[in-house]
């Protein structure tokens, strides 16, 4: 595997790559990572993946700082996945100057879930990404379930801006008590850690309680809020949608999706489940 640190570089060696295939990370890489990776290696000919803590995504506040990195572990772990590229550019290198232009996804898509909790959070991303696009020029880029509203919105920004990049999606890896891997549990203390599967049992038991004919979304999205309070946690929401928009479904709606955000103690986490 090669590594580039600058743009150049990058660029450089994709000359005659073939069909290439992006996989963009802000590191600190598991296995859901790791599966977004072995999937591009399927579906091209060039793997590149990306390693970026990107500083407009994050809130004051928020933990751009203290997010972990761990460029040498994740290496290995990339080199091991026949990845053939890592970018893993400073922040000079993709914000030479404060970035002017931002891509701004529409509030109806961004401003809602996450972003209603994480303002300013998807223009971060979506910017980002589409810098990434143009700096990669990829025939395919990956994202994961994991994070469904941003998966949403990267691929109607593909859409409405015709990008020609094609999107495609990688089911959530779970620990097997069924917690979504994510870089953020390592942020958990011992007890926290084996309360944080609850997330995942109430997204189970909402997506059973549905599928049961039970159509009264709003009761169970408070049911299930509860729940986590009386275990302390402090959700953010507990949300039935429609998995094509993330708009509220009718009675009549099928193709849902359940998300949720909730911290426990210092901790955000998110998930969802198709319904
Ligand atoms: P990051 O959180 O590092 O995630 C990188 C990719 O891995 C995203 O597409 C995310 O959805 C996916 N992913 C994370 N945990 C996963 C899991 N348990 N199962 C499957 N896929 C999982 O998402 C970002 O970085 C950033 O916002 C980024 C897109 C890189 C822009 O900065």
């Amino acid at each position: 595997m090669r590594i580039h640190s600058t743009i150049a570089s990058l660029r450089a060696a994709l000359d005659d790559g073939g069909r290439v295939a992006l996989v963009p990370t802000m590191g600190n890489l598991h296995e859901g990572h790791i599966t977004l990776m072995t999937q591009a290696r399927s579906q091209a000919d060039t793997v590149v993946a990306t390693i970026f803590v990107n500083r407009l995504q994050f809130r004051p506040g928020e933990d751009f700082e203290s997010y972990p990195r761990t460029f040498g572990d994740d290496c290995e772990m990339l080199a091991q996945a026949h990845v053939d590229h890592l970018f893993a550019p400073t922040e000079a290198e993709i914000y030479p100057q404060p970035q002017g232009y931002h891509v701004e996804p529409p509030p109806e898509q961004a401003g809602i879930l996450d972003g209603e909790f994480r303002p300013g959070h998807f223009r971060g991303v979506a910017t980002v990404v589409m810098k990434l696009f143009q700096i990669v020029q990829p025939d395919i880029a990956l994202f994961g379930k994991k994070d469904y509203q941003q998966l949403m919105i990267i691929r109607n920004m593909a859409r409405d801006l015709n990008l020609a990049v094609e999107i495609g999606a990688g089911e959530t890896v779970r620990a097997a008590d069924g917690l979504a891997l994510s870089s953020r549990n390592g942020y958990l203390g011992e007890a926290e850690r084996t309360e944080a599967p609850r997330l995942f049992r109430l997204l189970t038991k909402v997506v059973e309680e549905i599928r049961a004919g039970n159509r009264n979304f709003a009761g169970l999205e408070r049911e299930a809020m509860e729940e986590l309070a009386r275990h302390d946690w402090v959700p953010d929401y507990v949300a039935v949608r429609k998995r094509i928009d993330l708009q509220l479904p009718t009675a009549h709606d099928s193709g849902l999706v359940i998300l949720a955000a909730a911290r426990l103690g210092r901790t955000r986490l998110i998930d969802n489940l198709e319904v």
